[in-house]
């Protein structure tokens, strides 16, 4: 297929200016089952994280006596992709996500306060839409907070993309298909450390600077929006719903 225009007049594709977020929405509590759950509809986005332990770590030989093991895993539904020959179940890109996930949770989670037991992490994307990782992420993030597990910061992120030769903050999917590269980045504003860095593409150094400029400084809406969740929980539980 042709490359779309991406850029017209200083809009995108879908009439977003260049630092404007989708459409976002997060629910925590969403699962009675889970210790901890959150939904994120980001974009056309839907992917629900689970969370359950601190639990005894099995098998017990994989034991840490100093702190928790983090697993995390990523899975697209099989229904979940808008591409006509989108491939889901666990294949080499579903085992990467899978553990970038988990190094941004081992940095974030005390897992020391936890030791000998394991934290599950799951991500199951429902519709995907270009960011699944970094919407996977930020809603885990929610999740584990619903579940109580003390971190040192509830991190979330954004992706950074060059379209048309321009920066664009949150990539979707005809971005991230025709656009030349883009940068998936987790930030901890708290101790304004980058969690998760991962680049597709060529970008120079400059670029780079900017580009992580805009995903700390949209940090923060998507920061917002988790807090709003986990107190929106509260508030629906106390009125019964
Ligand atoms: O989702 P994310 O941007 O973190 O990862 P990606 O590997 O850059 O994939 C970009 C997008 O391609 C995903 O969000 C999906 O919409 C789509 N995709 C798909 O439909 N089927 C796959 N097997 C892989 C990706």
């Amino acid at each position: 297929m042709e490359k779309p225009v991406l850029i017209r007049n200083g809009k995108r594709n879908d009439g977003r200016g260049v630092m404007d977020l989708r459409p976002l929405k997060i629910t925590a509590g969403v699962l009675k089952k889970a210790d901890g759950s959150a939904m994120i509809e980001w974009g056309k986005n839907k992917i629900l994280a689970a969370v359950y332990g601190p639990r005894e770590a099995f098998p017990k030989h994989m034991a840490n006596p100093n702190r928790a093991n983090v697993n995390c895993k990523y899975s697209m539904a099989p229904f979940s992709s808008l591409e006509e020959h989108g491939r889901s179940g666990p294949n080499r890109r579903a085992i990467e996500i899978g553990k970038v996930a988990k190094h941004v949770f081992e940095n974030a989670i005390l897992t020391n306060q936890f030791p000998k037991t394991q934290i599950d992490i799951s991500i199951e994307v429902l519709q995907s839409d270009g960011g699944t990782r970094i919407a996977g992420i930020t809603a885990a993030a929610v999740a584990l907070a619903d579940a109580g597990i003390p971190m040192r910061d509830l991190v979330q992120g954004v992706s950074v993309g060059k379209v048309d030769g321009v920066l664009v903050v949150d990539v979707d999917k005809p971005e991230d298909n025709y656009g030349t590269s883009d940068i998936p980045v987790i930030v901890s504003l708290r101790s304004n450390e980058i969690l998760l860095f991962q680049l597709d593409g060529m970008l120079s150094k400059k670029e780079v600077e900017t580009a992580l400029d805009y995903s700390f400084e949209t940090a923060k809406t998507v920061r917002e929006l988790q807090i709003e969740a986990l107190k929106n929980k509260y508030v629906l539980e106390e009125s019964g719903a």
